[in-house]
């Protein structure tokens, strides 16, 4: 959660805005008993944002336009209603007549694209809810309803860069030096992330197979030469360095892949990967102004539906504009 100075809005509304993330590594370790994987993440906060407005209403309701929107469920399915209902539970407004929202979600961020777009409208319904209410939640316990509706949403709260443990909800802040240039490039179409973890799982099984490995996935791992490469501020240490443990998982569902990680490395990105469990594919530059050449080469390409121009580290969910009622 960041703070802004909120501007004055309509009255009994409040405006929330959130980022896209990436994953400058994510080390997947075994299937755990619960349906999980163990991961260690390094997540990266972009300036991609999605926008979220609630005004306070009889029952609770939510519209998505923009980017992906009718993919987007518009029911109790819907991320950001589960998060307002789950505030509203915290905070003993549930049934009282007291907890409803209209939720507006203009999005930037597609679906199912590894960017985490339904995390971030999340963690958005919980800092604009937080305040419209005046519930006064502080950013741990938001952060703790987070964590049970989907593991990406504490980062989305807290932005920047962190480090992600267990499910990926348990965060610590990443040492970061300067900023870095990003040029994201859409898939054709989206991926389910239990279908990629899924795939991971399986391609896994069969290479032990064939090897004739008896022994189990290892645990996962934070790469100590990232980090220290994050901490010199030099895109050109850290673009080698990423890595993502879902990438073949990915490619395998979408072989299509390939060839925008190629036109991104042909035309100059430091480091290409496949963003979480794609299939977004993410590429590092070494400047704004090899960013927008980049960018250009990898549309001409043609090989992606669209292509934006980014930077991180970017803040997390936080409240833009309030008129949240005394
Ligand atoms: O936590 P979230 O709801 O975003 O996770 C969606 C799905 O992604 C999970 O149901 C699971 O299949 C997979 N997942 C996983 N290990 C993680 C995070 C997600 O297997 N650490």
């Amino acid at each position: 959660m960041t703070h802004v100075t909120p501007v004055d809005g309509p009255a009994g509304s409040v405006t929330a805005r959130v980022p896209a993330k990436v994953n400058l590594q994510l080390s997947v370790g075994p299937l755990r008993e619960d349906g999980y994987h163990d991961v260690v993440t390094v997540y990266h906060a972009v300036s991609l944002f999605d926008e979220l407005t609630v005004t306070s209403a009889e029952r609770t309701s939510v519209t998505v336009t923009g980017e992906g929107g009718p993919a987007v469920p518009l029911g109790p399915a819907n991320l950001a209603v589960r998060a307002a209902v789950a505030l509203a539970r915290a905070t003993g407004r549930r049934g009282k007549g007291s907890g409803g929202v209209r939720i507006e979600i203009r999005k930037r961020i597609p679906v199912a694209a590894g960017l985490a777009g339904g995390s971030a409208d999340a963690a958005a319904a919980l800092v604009a809810c937080n305040e419209l209410w005046h519930a006064g939640l502080s950013a741990s316990e938001l952060a703790g309803i987070g964590a049970r509706l989907g593991s990406d949403v504490p980062f989305a709260l807290a932005g920047g860069t962190a480090v992600g443990l267990g499910r990926g909800e348990r965060l610590t802040t990443a040492l970061v030096s300067g900023s870095y240039h990003w040029v994201l490039a859409f898939g054709a179409s989206g991926l389910s992330t239990p279908d990629v973890y899924a795939a991971c799982d399986r391609l896994r099984a069969s290479r032990r197979a064939k090897d004739g490995q008896p022994h189990a996935v290892q645990g996962p791992e934070l790469s100590t030469e990232l980090m220290a490469a994050l901490r010199s501020g030099d895109p050109a240490q850290v673009g080698p360095l990423l890595s993502n443990d879902l990438q073949p998982a990915a490619l395998s569902l979408q072989p299509l892949l390939r060839q925008a990680l190629l036109a991104g490395k042909e035309h100059g990105a430091l480091g290409a990967i496949v963003s979480g469990s794609g299939p977004t594919c993410a590429f590092l530059a070494k400047s704004a102004k090899a960013a927008r050449d980049l960018a250009v080469g990898v549309t001409g390409a043609g090989v992606c539906r669209a292509v934006v121009q980014v930077s991180g580290p970017a803040p997390g969910a936080a409240v833009v504009e309030s008129g949240a009622l005394a």
